[in-house]
């Protein structure tokens, strides 16, 4: 063997991977063209993707920090796993309110991000609709989500966080969910203290309260719900749906 097809055959064989990996994936993805909300509805307006700037500086946050590593942001499409059915992790579903958001994962759900948030492996929970738990979780602790959220990223291990309907605590001690105390700056304790301090730090003399990163990072983690009308041809969702909730 030559040296020159020594070298063709490397670059054919990490080139193709790395065309069908990454280059065609990367082009298709950064030029979805725009979809209608009703393909039959001539005058239908066209689907947007609302984020707003803060959101896009948390999603950042949230790369800088390997969040991804544990987490995934990614309801599989039905034929790969039967996610829509687990708890609370495809959207909402209350058959007696008549909600049901549950839906798989849209690559319109990563339109105009830098990076597609899918994450690599599943260690946590998916957080692709976090925003509706941290919601439950936080009205069952008895504080609001924003706090919530910043009582996790202080503590994951922090057992009052998941409290039952019946008020009864759950052992959060084997967390591995990394905490981010990097976030949090000891600040000292003027008047009534800050709203958001983290609870059972604060001394006679100073608490310690959440920094810019922090803050934009719960404003991002707390939008994640995807619960947006999508166009039929987007939205994603199997036929049988109605079937029982498995955890
Ligand atoms: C080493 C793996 C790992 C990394 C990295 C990680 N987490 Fe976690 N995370 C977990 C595990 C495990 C849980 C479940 C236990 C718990 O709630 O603490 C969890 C739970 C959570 C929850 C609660 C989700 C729910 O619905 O119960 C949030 C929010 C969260 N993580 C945010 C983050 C953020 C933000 C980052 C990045 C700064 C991050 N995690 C990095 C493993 C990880």
């Amino acid at each position: 063997m030559t040296i020159k097809t020594f070298l063709i055959g490397m670059l054919a064989s990490f080139g193709v991977a790395w065309m069908c990996i990454i280059a065609i994936p990367a082009a298709k993805m950064s030029a979805l063209s725009p979809v209608k909300m009703n393909v039959e509805d001539e005058d239908a307006p066209y689907y947007q993707r609302k984020v707003a700037g803060r959101v896009m500086s948390g999603a950042a946050i949230y790369g800088a920090n390997g969040c991804y590593y544990c987490h995934t942001q990614l309801i599989r499409p039905t034929y790969l796993g039967r996610q829509i059915w687990r708890k609370d992790a495809a959207g909402i579903y209350d058959k007696d309110e008549g909600i049901d958001t549950r839906r798989e994962t849209s690559h319109y759900d990563y339109k105009d991000e830098d990076f597609a948030r899918v994450g690599r492996m599943r260690v946590g929970p998916d957080l692709s609709n976090f925003g509706h738990r941290a919601e439950m979780y936080a009205a069952t602790a008895g504080m609001s989500p924003a706090q919530w959220v910043m009582e996790h990223l202080y503590n994951p291990r922090n057992s009052e966080l998941f409290v039952g309907n019946e008020g009864q605590k759950t052992d959060m001690s084997w967390s591995n969910c990394p905490s981010q105390k990097q976030m949090f700056d000891e600040n000292n304790l003027n008047g009534q203290g800050d709203s958001l301090a983290i609870s059972g730090q604060t001394t006679e003399s100073t608490e310690v309260i959440p920094n810019e990163q922090a803050l934009i990072l719960t404003s991002y983690l707390l939008t994640l719900k995807r619960d947006d009308i999508l166009p039929d041809m987007l939205a994603n969702k199997p036929k049988d749906v109605d079937v029982k909730e498995e955890n």
